[in-house]
């Protein structure tokens, strides 16, 4: 039998507590749907609270002998676990265009990203430099080391069901950290397939547990609640990010939170405009815009407005929509039918405030949860729908006079996870991305996404970073050793 087949035929014992596959402990399932049709694809076991628990566990049992593995072997599991998952790139993509709806090249692409968090944090693994220096009197030396944060929860989206999870496992695996996964409901398959993989690259049993539930807040309370859980890194929206941070308040633990994003996009009248028009492509319909980091609200200057709004919407409506596993296919469905009806209102919402419809605007009339490439012109710059993380096809365009008024529209938000903006002028362009409030700038691009970079946002966009160096630090303690000697 075949990874998928394998994955979906198993999934009513597919929660994985110390290595055994298991059914929930009261039996209730998770329906998968196939977003493309509306219909199920799977029953998978959703954890109760005491699952949950069992899960903590087991994560406890294999600490002490994962935490005292050496870097090396750690940093051999990672790099197996690359190699498999490039190895089973198209089975695992076609798992995810199942039970999240995503074009099957992106799929692709997004496996091929998450197997390269392995990769990196394979080599980071035997990097865990501490420093030994003179105190400033110099009369004592300080040593500073770094150990596993301890039990660690990781809670990821469904948006990149497997780059999510492998950007936590990653870092926590090379950390020498133990840890439940809890994955979005919407897309257990893709968590339970990468479980398989690292099982395959030879994880020790108990190290990554894998916990699919729909009753998310209770399971994920239930494992706060735990004082033996250390750790919480979780991607999701802000509104979610702040209920786990009040829980995580109780036990102190500490958090990675990498939350909602709002991101401008801006285009200064010295861009060129056709390169402008490709990274707005990127960074709008990337993952059919349901990305922490696409962008949200397109900043242009007046001068070149209208020329970029009709490139722009031309490029749009050129969009291939229709089922990920379609030939030819750009655009697969939203997730589930409550985004495709949120995307809707936020149209009226834009249209009501004055907006008006370039191209889209409406959901397909077709089975599944199609929502059409959208542009929106005529937008004000605080207007309602500027406030909402869009999460879907949806561009509204704005104008602006100056580079002050550029600036002072992109951060007049909550958020500050990303930002892009595209100029000719470089010394221009590096004094907007200093001005700009968000965690990451692309100068000139539409994508910055990269397992070697720090990931991660100021403001309300969350706390901490994953990827590069930063992201092993995060499953990590350091200890401060005053000696004498
Ligand atoms: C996200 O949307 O949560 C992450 C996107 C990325 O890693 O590029």
């Amino acid at each position: 039998m075949g990874l998928i087949q394998d994955v979906i035929a198993t999934g009513a014992t597919g929660l994985v507590i110390g290595g055994e596959p298991q059914p929930a402990s009261d039996g209730a399932t998770i329906d998968v749907l196939d977003p493309s049709t509306g219909s199920t694809i799977a029953g998978v076991s959703s954890g109760s609270t005491e699952d949950a628990i069992r899960a903590v566990d087991a994560a406890a049992a294999a600490a002490e002998g994962w935490a005292a593995s050496t870097p090396r072997q750690r940093a051999d599991v990672l790099q197996r676990a690359f190699e498999i998952m490039i190895e089973r790139k198209d089975e695992l993509a076609e798992l995810i265009v199942l039970e999240m709806g995503k074009a099957f090249p992106e799929a692709v692409g997004e496996i091929a990203y998450a197997a390269e968090f392995f990769r990196w944090y394979s080599g980071e693994a035997v990097r865990n430099i501490g420093r030994l220096y003179d105190a400033p009197a110099g009369d004592k030396r300080i040593i500073a080391i770094h150990q596993p944060v301890g039990i660690s929860l990781l809670v990821t989206p469904w948006n990149f069901p497997s780059a999510m999870a492998t950007r936590k496992i990653g870092p926590a695996i090379a950390a020498g950290c133990t840890m439940v996964l809890k994955p979005a409901s919407d897309t257990p398959l893709s968590a339970l397939a990468i479980g398989r993989v690292m099982e395959e690259a030879g994880l020790p049993r108990g190290v990554l547990n894998v916990l699919p539930s729909r009753r998310s807040s209770e399971v994920v309370g239930a494992m706060l609640a735990d004082p033996r859980v250390r750790k919480l890194s979780f991607t999701g929206s802000t509104e979610v990010g702040r209920i786990l941070l009040r829980q995580a308040a109780d036990q102190v633990i500490n958090c990675s939170m990498e939350l909602g994003g709002n991101s401008p996009f801006l285009v200064f009248e010295d861009a060129d405009v056709d390169d402008a028009v490709t990274g707005a492509m990127i960074a709008k319909m990337r993952n059919g815009g349901q990305s922490c980091v696409a962008a949200n609200r397109f900043i242009v200057h007046a001068a070149i407005a209208d020329e970029f709004s009709a490139a722009f919407s031309a490029a749009m409506a050129g969009v291939h929509t229709g089922p990920g596993m379609e030939p030819g296919v750009e655009l697969g469905p939203m997730i589930n039918r409550q985004a495709q009806d949120d995307l809707h209102h936020l149209v009226d919402l834009a249209t009501d405030a004055g907006a008006t419809i370039e191209i889209g605007g409406a959901p397909l009339p077709r089975p599944g949860f199609f929502f059409p490439p959208t542009v929106l012109k005529g937008v004000g710059a605080s207007d309602p729908i500027l406030e909402h993380e869009i999460f879907g096809p949806i561009a509204p365009i704005i104008t602006f006079e100056t580079e002050e008024e550029a600036i002072s529209i992109a951060n007049d938000t909550h958020h500050g996870l990303a930002a892009y903006l595209y100029s000719g002028d470089l010394a221009k362009s590096l004094r907007v991305a200093e001005a700009l409030e968000s965690g990451m700038v692309g100068v000139n691009r539409g994508i910055m996404s990269d397992p070697a970079a720090p990931f991660g946002g100021v403001k309300q966009s969350g706390l901490g970073r994953e990827g590069a160096h930063d992201g092993m630090l995060e499953f990590q303690e350091t200890k401060y050793i005053a000696a004498d000697w």
